[in-house]
């Protein structure tokens, strides 16, 4: 992407904020739940099921943890009260990671013990290489005390995920439940691939290790090519929407999932690819953001991965390349 990618960003950063506010509106579902609930309701006459996030991320202090807490338990409460088929994605430095590594592991047990109240699952997602393991770690944690609502994202861009996914196999079993994507973050060459083929190629191999571990597979990519592999993959071990997880092992918590693999999308990407495979009877989740930081929030996708900035213009300027 290079340079088309950065000129793209410094001018998105040039324009008035209403004008990113009306571009925003396709990919953020608000700024408070209640407009979330209202996407959420719109899009599940598609089939779609949901993940619910609150915009925000790294915090500079504790208290501002307190914002995440609450907001988080009123998403329970709006989820179990719409009765919507949705589960929670939570970022762990918004919840302190960075700042008291064991305040933000009370922070995230306590929701997920809410959650768990009403099997909701709390997928944790991926930041940046700095937590890496520290997310892991959660995650192990929090099975060893018996919570098993929770999984985590990994980024098939690391050299790190394929002994990543291994190694929580090997601890959780079929308790392990991943959302495998890309990774948005551009990392350092010396841990990551740069390069659109070999992140293709890791990914599909991550779906394959992940679907032969017996673990949980949220397949996250608008990527045909991934999408394709994956429906190859699943077919080639007998998995798919009419059937029974075959696996064997595959004891996981799996209270709203699908039978061993989902299909995951951001709000406003490639509708039609997963109205398609909602069609074909794939369980489909869309991640739905929302918050007062929407703006920030844009800001800085755009910053850590100027493809962001082609994809939203390409998707104005050419919308067939990009249903809503
Ligand atoms: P690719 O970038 O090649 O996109 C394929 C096509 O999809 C594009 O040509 C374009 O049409 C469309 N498209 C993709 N992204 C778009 C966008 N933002 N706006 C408009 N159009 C877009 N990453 C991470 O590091 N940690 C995480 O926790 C998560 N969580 C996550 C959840 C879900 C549900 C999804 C779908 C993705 C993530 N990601 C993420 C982001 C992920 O790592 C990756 O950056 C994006 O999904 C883009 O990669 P694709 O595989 O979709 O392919």
């Amino acid at each position: 992407m290079g340079v088309l990618g950065r000129f793209m960003v410094g001018l998105t950063k040039c324009m008035p904020r209403i004008f990113v506010a009306g571009v925003a509106r396709r990919y953020v579902a608000g700024k408070d739940i209640n407009s979330a609930v209202s996407v959420m309701k719109k899009l599940s006459a598609e089939g779609a099921c949901f993940t619910v996030d609150v915009l925000g991320e790294e915090i500079s202090n504790l208290d501002e943890a307190q914002f995440f807490i609450d907001e988080y338990d009123r998403v329970l409460d709006a989820i179990v009260n719409n009765g919507l088929d949705a589960n929670l994605s939570i970022k762990p430095t918004a919840f302190g990671l960075l700042i008291d590594e064991d305040k933000a592991y009370r922070n995230i047990e306590r929701l997920l013990r809410n959650a768990a109240e009403h099997d909701i699952f709390v997928r944790l997602d991926m930041e940046d290489h700095r937590v890496t393991q520290p997310t892991i770690d959660i995650v192990l944690a929090m099975h060893a005390k018996g919570l098993r609502n929770v999984g985590t994202v990994l980024q098939s861009r690391l050299f790190r995920t394929t002994s990543d996914i291994d190694a929580i196999c090997e601890k959780l079993g079929g308790h392990a439940d991943f959302r495998i994507c890309k990774g948005v973050y551009l990392e350092d060459e010396s841990i990551s691939h740069s390069k659109y083929q070999p992140i293709v190629d890791a990914l599909n191999q991550h779906v394959d290790q992940i679907l032969d571990h017996g673990a949980y597979a949220g397949i996250a990519s608008h990527d045909w090519p991934i999408i394709e592999h994956t429906l190859a993959a699943l077919e080639a071990r007998g998995m798919g929407p009419d059937c029974e997880d075959p696996r064997d092992g595959c004891a996981g918590s799996r209270a709203g999932k699908g039978p061993g693999y989902e299909f995951q999308m951001l709000l406003g990407v490639r509708g039609n690819i997963r109205r398609r495979l909602s069609k074909a009877g794939h369980r489909t989740r869309i991640y739905i953001p929302y918050g007062e930081r929407w703006y920030e929030y844009s800001m800085r996708r755009l910053d850590e991965n100027p493809d962001v900035a082609f994809h939203i213009t390409k998707s104005i300027f050419m919308p067939w390349t990009n249903r809503r």
